[in-house]
């Protein structure tokens, strides 16, 4: 609530929470979004308690990070950017064995949870690997395992996917989604749009340190995806209608197959209207077809027309 975190040195102040707000429930998996630098990971590490927060309140599980440490310690699980805290020379089941043991966990039950987690992370055939061996996408995997052995009722993922192949992405993905569906928060910061989209229930956007958007995936997606009319003419045609369709904002995409025209609408109807008003240029259409724009272009505009508001202001 209300989340505030200045970095400060000798030469220069950075704002890199500015007010945040949110809250996120169990079996919920909530995506943070947003461009480097944006405040992600300092909202993360200030929940955790891993850097203190300038003011603000934070709960997680109904314990704060700075008051009750230990409490934290032991409700969430973490994989922050980059810092893979494993040990190279360990073997995965090892890793996950110690991880476990700091906690103050060992046992049977301690044997049967590494065993489910070699599971859903697809490293039952690496587990007797030495980790310094594994490739960058196995030692995620096995960082994420660490992170998760004592079965915290909040999980903060910050990247799981980067630098991840197609298979790993999808396995990140259905394990994220169990894990919600077990009655766990799952938060998780991500560049992939493709991964937010099929994995969040819920994502909040963040820009400059301030939550920009807040809403269902679905939401979000319908509140901002668009269409765009494309409108295909041979090479080096000429449109007579141009400046009519450059009023209306086109602009010109050079593909393989010709000089293609995309006109955003308003609406998928608006297509009507505007081939009313090609008029002779009809007859030498090679194509026409209304395109959805994807999750991910309907992100990059909002980010673009908030900076637009912000510095209109
Ligand atoms: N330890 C630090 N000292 C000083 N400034 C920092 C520190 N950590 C982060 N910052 C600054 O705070 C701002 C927010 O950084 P943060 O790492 O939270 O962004 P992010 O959204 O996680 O970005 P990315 O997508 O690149 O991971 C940035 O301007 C960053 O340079
Ligand atoms: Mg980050």
């Amino acid at each position: 609530e209300d989340l505030r975190k200045t970095y400060r040195s000798r030469r220069q102040q950075t704002v890199a929470a500015d007010g945040v707000s949110f809250e996120g429930d169990a079996g919920m998996v909530l995506g943070i979004l947003g461009p480097n630098g944006s405040g992600k990971t300092t909202t993360i590490k200030s929940i955790l308690g891993l850097i203190r927060r300038d003011s603000g309140s934070v709960l997680l599980d109904g314990y704060d990070p700075e008051r009750h440490p230990r409490e934290v310690l032991a409700r969430s699980g973490a994989v922050l950017e980059g810092a893979r805290n494993i040990y190279w020379r360990l073997t995965v089941a090892e890793n996950m064995r110690y991880y476990a043991g700091i906690r103050g966990l060992s046992g049977r039950a301690v044997s049967a949870r590494i065993d489910e987690l070699l599971d859903a992370l697809g490293l039952q055939e690496r587990r007797t690997s030495r980790v310094g061996t594994l490739s960058r996408g196995y030692q995620q995997r096995c960082a994420i395992g660490c992170a998760l052995v004592h079965d915290p009722r909040v999980v903060f993922l910050d990247e799981p996917t980067l630098g991840l192949d197609v298979e790993s992405r999808a396995a990140t993905r259905e394990a994220v989604r169990r894990w919600a569906a077990d009655g766990r928060l799952v938060v998780v910061t991500s560049h992939d749009m493709a991964f937010v989209e099929r994995s969040c229930d819920r994502a909040l956007v963040i820009r400059n340190g301030r939550i920009i958007a807040d809403g269902s995936v679905g939401a979000l997606r319908d509140s901002l995806v668009t269409h765009t009319l494309a409108l295909t003419f041979p090479s080096g045609f000429e449109p007579v209608s141009l400046s009519a369709l450059t009023a209306r904002g086109a602009h010109r995409d050079h593909d393989g197959q010709g000089e293609t025209i995309l006109v955003p609408l308003d609406h998928p109807g608006q297509a009507y209207e505007i081939f009313g008003e090609l008029r002779g240029d009809r007859d030498a259409l090679v194509n026409m077809a209304v395109r959805d724009n994807d999750f991910e272009t309907a992100f990059m505009r909002l980010l673009k027309d908030h900076g637009a508001d912000r510095e209109a202001r």
